[in-house]
Parts: structure tokens; C-alpha cells; sequence
């Protein structure tokens, strides 16, 4: 085993109820200033805008933040803001506007489907179900991916797929299974293939994006949008591999996946610094370039969903049990906001992106929410939303 993972202190049940008792107590605090419009992808002086619309990405993770609340608590007032935030999401696909994007997935799988699996509510699962259509109308037969941004035929995005994506794949998986219809799942089956060769390199880091012809369905070229630099490898964009090739494999049981995931973890594992928080680029390993905590609260939940499938026997599954436990117990000690009682984050120290210079050294609502899930999942076993 890597020396450098080879103590970790035990990881009890008391850490993960008093990390989301802290959570808790934040969230609530935050709840008034949200009632119908949604936390900003990033804080601004460690504080959320609020966002009126509901045009980003970003904006179901408060949702989802709410409903891991609820599940944990069975405390019904967070159920007034849901149903508020709800309608927002009914009317982003009812009265389509901001749709032109494949991160339907994070807005869909977090604030409609629970709703479907919580409340069985059947608005939720018909909004769900559109939600799935216009990610499907982005699937190009020929290239097999998913197209990421804008327009389907803007010359600038055409054809390029994203590491990111893998995380938008359950929206497609739940749907075939609610609806019977095939199609989903050979869509996102055949993008998760495509993404496993092509945004893959050989050295097991992973390309940001990766441009296909669409009318031939040759590869062309990687790229980065987010990361330092095309041949280097974003810290973020690794650690959805990690977590997105591992829920795939929970979807297909395609164990190729499985592989992948743990490549793309050892890669990730052996580029972390001392205490155990990546820099935000996997290019640096010391120095003082910025951290992006909210990666390795992803790649936490990543890493909880793989031990799932992993044999008892795995090589790596003791290594990756104590980085675990140090990822967590650092980000818990050196990261969380708890000193900072005017901060609106639960983690503090993420990024949201370098090359445009926006959120950096903020939290991030995606932090915020991945580190919830982590400690949900450390306590109940599994988080049902992407399954
Ligand atoms: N999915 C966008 C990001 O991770 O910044």
C-alpha cells in the first residue's frame, strides 16, 4: 500500500452526525434568503448571490441539499422550499427556456427525482421525463456522445463532449427503466463508451472535453475549458470520471467502468498534497496555487459508490478505505467553514473556474452539496438520487 495512505485514523458514525449537524445548522440558516430563488454556483466574499432565474447548472443543488436534509431528519419544513423550487423546475422544461445544455442530468436528478421516489409525485416524474427527451435530442448516432453546451448547431461546441457529462448520464438510466424505453440507456451506455475511450489518455488522466465529427464520427482532438492547460488534467473533470464511470458500472454492471474508475482514481490519489485536498489542476502537487475542495467532496461520494461494487479481496480497496477517511476527516478539519460563522458555504477553498476567474477560493454550491451527500452516505450506505 502507498505509504502515504497507509494510517488513517477510524472514521466513526458520531463524525458524520456531528459534520451534518454542522451542515444542518448552516442550510437552515440560509433557507430564509432562498425561498423561491436559489443560492449563486459560488459565493462572492464566502457569500451565495441569489440567482432570480433558473438558467444555470448549478441550481438544483440546493434542492438536493434539501431533500438529503429531509431523508435524514424527516423534518417537514424543509418541504415548503421544495415545492417552491420544484415549479421552477417544472417550468424550465414546461415552458422551455435554458434547456440547451447536457447538465439536465444534475438539475433533474436532483430536484425531480426525489420527488418522484419520496412523494411519488407524478408532475415531478412527467417534468423528469421531459428533462430526459431534450438531453436525448443531444445525442449524435453517428459520434455515439452527447453533445455538452449550446446550441446543437453552433460550429464552437459542435460535437464536443465532456468529462463532466458522466454525471448527467443517470437522467437517461432512470428514464429507461421509469419509462421501459431502451433508448435512454443505449444512448447514455454508448456515450459512457465513448467517453471512457476518448476523454481517457493513456497515462489514466482524463481530457476536459474531447471535439467528435458528428457527420463521420471520427475523433478529432481533446481540449480544456476549465483545466491549466488542453494536455494537462483538471482536478474536477477527474473526479467526475471517478464518480460518473462508477455509476455507469452501477447502471450497465459493464466492468470496464469499474476499471476505469480506479484508474482514474490512483491517477487522481497519487497527485494529492499532505493534507490531502487536491490543487485544482492535477499538474500541481505542491505550492500554493489554489485547492478545489468541492473535488474531492465529489470524488469522496465517488469513492463510497465504488467500495460498494469493489470484491472484499480488491488490491486497492484498503488504500482507497484510507484515503477516504483522510480526504474526509481533512476537509472536515482544515475546510469546512465552522470558524467562519458569517460564511454561507459549508466548504470553503473550492473553484469554480481559473481560466475565467470565477469562484476562486469560494465555496461552491456543488461543494456544499457533494459534501452532504458523502456524509449521508457514510451514515445510511447509499444515496439513492443517482441510481
Ligand atoms: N460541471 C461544471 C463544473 O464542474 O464546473
Amino acid at each position: 500500500m502507498d505509504r502515504k495512505f497507509a494510517a488513517a485514523p477510524a472514521m466513526t458514525r458520531q463524525f458524520a452526525l456531528r459534520e451534518l449537524d454542522f451542515c444542518r445548522r448552516k442550510i437552515d440558516a440560509l433557507l430564509p434568503r432562498f425561498p423561491d430563488c436559489f443560492p449563486g454556483a459560488n459565493t462572492e466574499g464566502l457569500r451565495y448571490p441569489a440567482e432570480r432565474e433558473n438558467i444555470e447548472w448549478t441550481t438544483s443543488f440546493f434542492s438536493g441539499m434539501l431533500w438529503l436534509l429531509y431523508q435524514h431528519t424527516g423534518d417537514e419544513t424543509y418541504l415548503p422550499t421544495l415545492e417552491r423550487h420544484l415549479e421552477r423546475f417544472y417550468d424550465r422544461v414546461e415552458r422551455p427556456g435554458n434547456i440547451d445544455t447536457h447538465d439536465l442530468g444534475f438539475l433533474y436528478s436532483l430536484s425531480c427525482y426525489p420527488a418522484i421516489l419520496l412523494k411519488k409525485d407524478e408532475r415531478a416524474r412527467s417534468c423528469f421525463l421531459k428533462a430526459a427527451d431534450y438531453l436525448k435530442a443531444r445525442y449524435f448516432d453517428k459520434a455515439g456522445i452527447l453533445q455538452a453546451w449550446g446550441d446543437l448547431t453552433d460550429p464552437e461546441n459542435r460535437g464536443r463532449m465532456i468529462i463532466d457529462c458522466l454525471l448527467n448520464l443517470p437522467l437517461l438510466y432512470q428514464a429507461a427503466r421509469l419509462t421501459g424505453d431502451e433508448r435512454y440507456y443505449d444512448m447514455a451506455y454508448t456515450h459512457a463508451r465513448q467517453a471512457q475511450r476518448y476523454l481517457v489518455r493513456a497515462d489514466n488522466s482524463t481530457y476536459h472535453t474531447f471535439y467528435m465529427d458528428v457527420t463521420t464520427g471520427v475523433p478529432r482532438f481533446g481540449a480544456t475549458a476549465q483545466g491549466y492547460s488542453d494536455s494537462s488534467c483538471w482536478a474536477r473533470g477527474q473526479v467526475w470520471g471517478v464518480y460518473g464511470f462508477t455509476l455507469s458500472y452501477r447502471h450497465t454492471r459493464d466492468r470496464s467502468f469499474l476499471d476505469t474508475a480506479c484508474r482514474l482514481l490512483d491517477y487522481y490519489l497519487a497527485r494529492l498534497p499532505a493534507d490531502y485536498v487536491n490543487y485544482w489542476d492535477l499538474c500541481f502537487t505542491e505550492g500554493d496555487q489554489p485547492r478545489d475542495s468541492s473535488s474531492t467532496a465529489i470524488v469522496c461520494c465517488g469513492i463510497l459508490e465504488l467500495l460498494k461494487h469493489l470484491p472484499l479481496t480488491h488490491p486497492r480497496r484498503r488504500t482507497y478505505e484510507n484515503a477516504l477517511t483522510l480526504m474526509m476527516t481533512s476537509l472536515a478539519k482544515r475546510y469546512t467553514t465552522r470558524d467562519l460563522p458569517d460564511a454561507d458555504g459549508l466548504l470553503a477553498h473550492g473553484v469554480y473556474s481559473i481560466p475565467h476567474q470565477r469562484g476562486v477560493d469560494e465555496s461552491t454550491i456543488w461543494g456544499d452539496y457533494y459534501y452532504v451527500e458523502a456524509l449521508y452516505r457514510l451514515l445510511y450506505g447509499d444515496c439513492d438520487y443517482w441510481s
